[in-house]
């Protein structure tokens, strides 16, 4: 089938270069003129796993291409994908003004029916919204649009493999033609018949769940989803607060909750809290949405307030162990929101190194991808080239990010190079004993000592 991708970030390159990969014909399009030159030089403007490979080899096939012309891609498609950013607004809820700018060209461009699927997050009745909008926008034209939701569920740092084995597929439609046509696009995944570029063992046979709703409920589908992970991250958080008061550990606590399948191991992890460009911005839509339809659901904004007090938590542990910040050198051990990105969007990092410059700290900072997003937002920041060089007379290092390669480190090559052997671990990835055996003062959450 031939595809367009309109908007070329994080889920619009994962989305065409997989949906290459598994036999369509693709083109991604995007206004960011940077993203474009990056991407014509043969690069990615992000960091993915896996994804360098595919989008190459897809572009060498001719089956991948890349445009600034947002119409001309339009007209290529005979489904067109909507993955724009739909960032907050200063109200909480989402700002959709990127998908209605979309919506404009679409109508305006198409010379023959398309398919327009959601495909960026967005909030319950915006399937209807943009319906009537294309109706509106191609009033001259007379192009018969149909519109369909399909949520998308990639993380960050899995995307491509969570794009090629998905846990299900989501779609609202409200016809038949639209089921099938959607049906078609995956069915290389539904039936898990292709040639998985990141595997070299045999891929997880298990065939995806096709998951079709209306469009309301697949939209509210992807929101309640990642509310609900939030909560499961805040209740985590809450009880390590518990635990840090009564003498228990997080972990030894949330590994045996894990054991009930009714609970589930996942998002239990206690720390420094969730960031990223979905859960944060997505709970404060959902909030928003709820009480403008007048339902009462408070225990988010709860959800939303844990999270938000972790950054304090985690900055009163530093000045515990500090005391005054002034002319403190402190190294930061990643940026990213989680590990294998790139992606520093919401990132607890970026507000944690905030407020210890304002506080007086001297900063140095390494990851081993966001270093150079990092750099845009703070140009005079210092940064490592590894975790040793950040560790160079640190009076203390905190662990905000849990890639691997922090847990494999030399730490006692790290102890010698710092002024004082302290470590706070914002996201409880070292173990306690250990480190403290290595001579370590060191702190977590949830786990005292
Ligand atoms: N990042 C994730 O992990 C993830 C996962 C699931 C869903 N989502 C949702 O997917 C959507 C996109 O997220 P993302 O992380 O890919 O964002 P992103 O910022 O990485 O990508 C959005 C892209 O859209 C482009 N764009 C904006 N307006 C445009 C326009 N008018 N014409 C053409 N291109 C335009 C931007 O330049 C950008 O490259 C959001 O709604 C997000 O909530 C994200």
């Amino acid at each position: 089938m031939r595809i367009a991708i309109i908007g070329s970030g994080y889920v619009g390159l994962v989305t065409g270069g997989c949906l290459a990969e598994i036999g369509h014909e693709v083109i991604c399009a995007d206004n960011d003129e940077e993203k474009l030159n990056i991407l014509a030089a043969g690069r990615l403007p992000i960091y993915e796993p896996h994804l360098d490979k595919i989008v190459a080899e897809n572009r060498r096939a001719g089956r991948l291409s890349f445009t600034g012309d947002v119409a001309a891609a339009v007209r290529f498609g005979d489904a067109i994908f909507i993955s724009v950013g739909t960032p907050p607004l200063e109200t909480g809820d989402a700002d959709l003004s990127a998908i209605d700018r979309v919506a404009r060209v679409i109508a305006e461009s198409a010379q023959s029916p398309k398919l327009v699927i959601e495909k960026s997050t967005v909030p319950v009745q915006t399937g209807q919204q943009l319906k009537r909008a294309l109706t509106v926008y191609g009033r001259t034209a007379g192009v018969p649009f149909r519109v369909a939701s399909n949520p998308e569920f990639l993380r960050e740092g899995t995307a491509v493999l969570d794009f090629l084995h998905p846990d299900r597929i989501v779609v609202g439609v409200e016809d038949e033609q639209t089921e099938q046509q959607l049906r078609e696009i995956y069915q290389p995944i539904l039936d898990q018949k292709f040639n998985c570029p990141v595997h070299t063992q045999q891929c997880p046979p298990a065939t995806p769940p096709f998951v079709v709703t209306t469009i309301n409920s697949s939209e509210l589908i992807k929101h309640a989803s990642n509310s609900f992970l939030a909560l499961k991250i805040s209740y985590a958080n809450a009880l390590a607060d518990l635990c840090d008061r009564l003498g228990a550990n997080i972990d030894e606590v949330t590994r045996a909750m894990g054991y009930d399948p009714r609970i589930g191991p996942h998002f239990l992890r206690a720390g420094l809290g969730f960031g990223g460009f979905c859960l944060p911005k997505d709970i404060q839509a959902f909030i928003r949405l709820a009480e403008r339809a007048g339902v009462d659901f408070r225990l988010l904004k709860e959800v939303e307030n844990i999270n938000k007090q972790r950054l304090d938590r985690f900055l009163d542990l530093v000045r515990h162990a500090l005391w005054v910040l002034v002319e403190k050198q402190i190294g930061i051990l990643g940026l990213a929101f989680k590990p294998n990105t790139d992606d520093i969007r919401f990132a607890p990092a970026i507000e944690i190194i905030r407020r210890l410059c304002a506080e007086g700290a001297r900063i140095r900072a390494y990851d081993p991808q966001a270093m150079e997003r990092t750099r845009a937002l703070f140009p005079d920041l210092q940064f490592g080239a590894d975790a040793y060089e950040v560790a160079c007379d640190a009076d203390a290092l905190l662990i905000v990010t849990d890639w691997q390669e922090f847990l494999t480190l030399d730490w006692n090559r790290i102890r010698d190079r710092m002024a004082r052997p302290l470590v706070i671990d914002g996201r409880n990835l070292l173990d306690p004993a250990t480190m403290r055996n290595l001579g370590f003062e060191y702190y977590s959450m949830g786990r005292p000592s």
